[in-house]
């Protein structure tokens, strides 16, 4: 596995737990020293009890070597990450090729190199333009991943479908036996084109993005006419057609695929001369809902900010999970510092570096301290922790508010308790 990140760790380590001899390489050194001492650099829940039980079992290992970890292994999976440009909406594929040409230095025998990071339609075609010197040793395969962040685990495991593109036969027979223990479990395996299965991905994040950013603007107009968008999303969703996940309403979505493959697809897409304009208002329309929940404190409190105490319960982008790219927060909590608002925040994940530089940003580490003399509580990540809070028994403060971007209170209760709450997509109680 090359690049030892959520997808490459985790996949390396599921690997190696079904019975294969894994190599994860990386290029961070911290990292690998990390895993070498029995420690995760990320947090997955699970995973520290698997990556000790396969390390010993001498199934995996870790290295910063490439050389070595091209040459113990005859499948090699690029596993680094696609960004954004900067500047751009175009996917940065460097990483990708960069390691592809550390595989044609290294490789001295026959291999398979299989992309699992998300790449642009044909970028399988520029793999095999890099390597084409000693074309007759490699075969060139996509296998996207479609793991979810805090369930990567039970997702590798037990996944919806595996789908592997390749233009070469042969390469499905390789596929289909490495990944046997897992159809024999039920999952699926699709075949498909290389360029297919290159697709499948970002279609399939671009759909998800979509359902997320219709249910978020339709919890807009919910507000205004006085209906609740959980009703909306249970009346929709149990339509098998519609299907309800995907349908709950809340902050912008967020993390290191949505934002990125939507406009990924989008730049593919022009490289085509296609206009995809359902994905383009869907990335629209999510920036503006980043600024609309952040001007809705204004709303809740008033316009003048200054030495409001602000605690926020939830930073990352979703539960489960360490992961901060892309999320609400880092939007949201830098303007309203710079509002003057006094900003607290906790995570069960822990401190985050990207706020450890903004002036009036601290970090507390449990729920009470965090909270005891808050204006106002934002619920912005459903951590299981922050579902039974008791907020008049830890909140110190008379007048506090509670705005809960993921609808995890009962209007009504909070109501009866005489709480100033907002939530999403709900007619107000107050
Ligand atoms: N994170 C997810 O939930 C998820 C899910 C499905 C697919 N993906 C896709 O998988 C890919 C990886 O995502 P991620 O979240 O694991 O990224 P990540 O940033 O967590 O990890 C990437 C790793 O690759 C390493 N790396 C980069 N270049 C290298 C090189 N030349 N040699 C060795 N190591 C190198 C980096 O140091 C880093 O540790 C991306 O394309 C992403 O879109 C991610």
């Amino acid at each position: 596995m090359i690049g030892t990140g959520y997808v490459g760790l985790v996949s390396g380590v599921c690997f190696a737990d079904i019975g294969n001899q894994v190599v994860c390489v990386d290029k961070d050194k911290n990292k690998i020293d990390k895993l070498n001492s029995g420690i995760s650099p990320i947090y997955e829940p699970g995973l520290d009890e698997l990556i000790k039980k396969n390390f010993t079992a001498k199934r995996l290992s870790f290295t910063t070597n490439i050389d070595i970890a091209i040459n113990t292994s005859d499948i090699i999976f690029i596993c680094v990450g696609t960004p954004t440009r900067k500047g751009s909406i175009r996917v940065d594929l460097s990483f990708v090729y960069k390691c592809t040409k550390e595989i044609l230095k290294y490789s001295k025998r026959k291999k398979i190199i299989v992309t699992k990071s998300t790449v642009s339609v044909g970028t399988g075609d520029e793999i095999e333009k890099i390597v084409t010197r000693k074309k007759k040793l490699f075969t060139v395969i996509s296998n996207p991943e479609f793991l979810r962040e805090g369930e990567a685990i039970r997702d590798f495991r037990y996944p919806d479908r595996i789908v592997i593109g390749s233009n070469e036969k042969k390469a499905f027979n390789i596929m289909k036996k490495l990944y046997t223990p897992l159809t024999n479990k039920g999952s699926k395996f699709y075949t498909t084109s290389r360029r297919g299965a290159e697709l499948i991905k970002y279609a399939s994040n671009a759909f998800l993005a979509t359902k997320i950013t219709f249910i978020n603007e339709l919890a807009n107009l919910c507000e205004k006419s006085g209906v609740n968008v959980e009703d909306i999303s249970l009346g929709m969703g149990s339509d098998s057609r519609i299907g309800g996940r995907f349908l709950r309403a809340g902050p912008a979505y967020g993390g290191s695929c949505f934002p990125k493959d939507t406009k990924g697809l989008v730049s593919a897409a022009e490289k085509y001369k296609i206009n995809l304009s359902v994905v383009k208002s869907v990335i629209k329309s999510n920036q503006e809902r980043v600024n609309l929940l952040t001007k809705r404190v204004h709303k809740i409190l008033g316009s003048n900010l200054k030495n409001k105490k602000i605690s926020f319960l939830g930073v990352t982008f979703k539960p489960n999970t360490d992961d901060m790219r892309d999320s609400t927060s880092l939007k949201m909590i830098p303007y309203l510092c710079k509002k003057g608002a006094k900003v607290r925040y906790y995570d069960p994940s822990g401190e985050k570096n990207e706020f450890r530089k903004i002036k009036n940003c601290n970090f507390r580490n449990n729920i009470k301290s965090n909270c005891n003399d808050a204006d106002l509580v934002v619920l912005l990540t459903e951590w299981d922790e922050f579902k039974s809070i008791d907020f008049k028994k830890i909140v110190k403060n008379n007048k506090f508010k509670v705005y809960d971007l993921r609808n995890l209170y009962s209007a009504e209760e909070m109501k009866k308790n005489k709480i100033k709450y907002y939530s999403v997509g709900r007619p107000t109680t107050n």
